[in-house]
C-alpha cells in the first residue's frame, strides 16, 4: 500500500518534502493578491488597472520586507495565470544589469510579440512583464537607457521597477511610472499574519513574544518570520527571551539595567557591568548603543546637553560600523553618559 504524503500548512503549489525544510519566508510567500497582507489600497487599485485592462508601468518602492517582490509577482500569476514563467523575465541585483543586458537582453524579451497570437489568447492580454527587482542598484547608463526602451515597448510589455531608495532611479524614469509606496507594516498586519502562521505550524508564542518580534522586526514581515521560524526551533514555547536569545539583540530588562548604570553608576563600575553582560550574553556593543538610543530618546532632558549626547550616540554608530575596536567605543560610550551627568550638574537650577 501506498504510504500518504502528510500535508503540509501553508500556501499550495509547494512540494510537500521541500515545504518541510522551506524557509517560512518562501513557504508563506503570497500566491495571490489576497494573500497580501496591509497594502490594501495598492491592491485595490491594481485590481481596477487590471479589471480595465490599463495596467501601467509601475514602481514600487518602500522598505525591506514589505511586500514589494511578492505582490509584482501575484499580479503577474493573475495576469498570465499558468503562463506567467514564460511571460515574464525578472532580473534582479543578483544579474548583470549593465546597459548590455538593458540593451539587449530586455530589448530581444520585450521586442518579440507572443507567438501567433496564442498566448495571448489564453492569457487574456497582449504585453509581457518585465520585472526589475532592486532596481535601485541599476547603473545610471543603464536607467537612461531603459527610458527609450520603456516607451518604444509600451504595446508588448509592461515594466515592473522594484526598489528600496525610490531617490535612486532617475526622475525620467519615476515618470513613466505609477509609483507605489510600500510603508512598513502596522502592528495589527504583523500580528495577524504570525498568528495565522504559527496556528498552521502549529506551534504555541506568547503575544509578549509577538511583540518583541513586532519590535526588533520594525515592520519588516521577512525579518519577522525569520526570527519566528529559528526561534521555534531553538525552543518549544516561543518566549520574549528565546526571541531575544535567538536574534542576539538585547533584552528590554537588560538595557532598562544597562540605562541605569550609565546614568548613575561610575565611569569604572559601568563600563566593566557592561563589559561583562556583553561577554555574558553575546551583545554587540551597536545593539545595546541602539536600545539605549531608543531609552534616552523619550527622556525629557535640557535641550543643549542632550542634543550633544544624541550627535555622539550617532558618531558612536557610524564609527561602530566601521568595524572599530570595541572596548575603545565602549569606552566613548560610558565617557559620554559622564559627560553628560557633568554638564546637567554644572546646569544653574530653575
Ligand atoms: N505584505 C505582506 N503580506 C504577506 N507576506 C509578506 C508581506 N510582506 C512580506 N511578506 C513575507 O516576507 C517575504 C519577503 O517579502 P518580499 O520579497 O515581497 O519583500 P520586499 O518588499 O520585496 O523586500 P525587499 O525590498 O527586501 O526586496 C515574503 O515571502 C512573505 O513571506
Ligand atoms: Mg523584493
Amino acid at each position: 500500500m501506498e504510504e500518504e504524503v502528510p500535508s503540509i500548512p501553508g500556501n499550495a503549489g509547494i512540494d510537500p518534502v521541500v515545504a518541510l525544510e522551506c524557509p517560512w519566508i518562501e513557504k508563506y510567500r503570497p500566491e495571490t493578491l489576497n494573500d497580501v497582507v496591509a497594502h490594501k489600497d495598492i491592491l485595490t487599485t491594481l485590481d481596477r488597472f487590471l479589471e480595465q485592462d490599463r495596467l501601467p508601468h509601475l514602481l514600487l518602492y518602500g522598505p525591506p520586507g514589505t511586500g514589494k517582490t511578492s505582490t509584482v509577482l501575484a499580479l503577474a500569476k493573475k495576469v498570465f495565470g499558468p503562463k506567467y514563467k514564460s511571460m515574464t523575465l525578472e532580473l534582479n541585483a543578483s544579474d548583470d544589469r549593465g546597459i548590455d543586458v538593458v540593451k539587449k537582453e530586455i530589448k530581444d524579451f520585450a521586442g518579440t510579440r507572443t507567438i501567433f497570437g496564442l498566448i495571448v489568447l489564453l492569457c487574456r492580454t497582449g504585453f509581457k512583464m518585465i520585472i526589475l527587482d532592486e532596481a535601485d542598484n541599476m547603473t545610471q547608463t543603464a536607467q537612461f537607457a531603459l527610458r527609450r526602451i520603456i516607451e518604444n515597448y509600451t504595446a508588448n510589455a509592461r515594466f515592473c521597477l522594484i526598489c528600496n531608495y525610490v531617490n535612486k532611479i532617475i526622475p525620467a524614469l519615476q515618470s513613466r511610472c505609477t509609483r507605489f509606496r510600500f510603508s512598513p507594516l502596522t502592528s495589527a498586519d504583523i500580528q495577524g499574519n504570525l498568528e495565522r502562521i504559527l496556528d498552521k505550524e502549529n506551534i504555541k508564542a506568547t503575544p509578549d513574544a509577538l511583540k518583541a518580534v513586532e519590535k526588533i522586526s520594525g515592520g519588516d514581515m521577512r525579518k519577522c518570520l525569520n526570527i519566528l521560524q529559528s526561534s521555534s526551533m531553538a525552543s518549544k514555547e516561543v518566549t520574549v527571551e528565546s526571541i531575544y536569545e535567538c536574534t542576539g539583540d538585547p533584552n528590554p530588562s537588560d538595557v532598562m539595567w544597562i540605562t541605569h548604570s550609565l546614568c548613575n553608576d561610575s565611569f569604572e563600575d559601568c563600563y566593566h557591568k557592561i563589559f561583562e553582560i556583553q561577554r555574558e550574553k553575546g551583545l554587540a556593543l551597536i545593539d545595546i548603543v541602539r536600545a539605549v538610543h531608543e531609552q534616552i530618546i523619550k527622556h525629557d532632558l535640557p535641550s543643549v546637553p542632550f542634543c550633544r549626547l544624541l550627535e555622539s550616540l550617532s558618531d558612536l554608530e557610524y564609527r561602530l560600523t566601521a568595524a572599530t575596536n570595541e572596548k575603545i567605543q565602549l569606552g566613548s560610550f560610558v565617557g559620554m553618559f559622564g559627560q553628560l551627568k557633568e554638564e546637567l550638574a554644572s546646569q544653574p537650577c530653575k
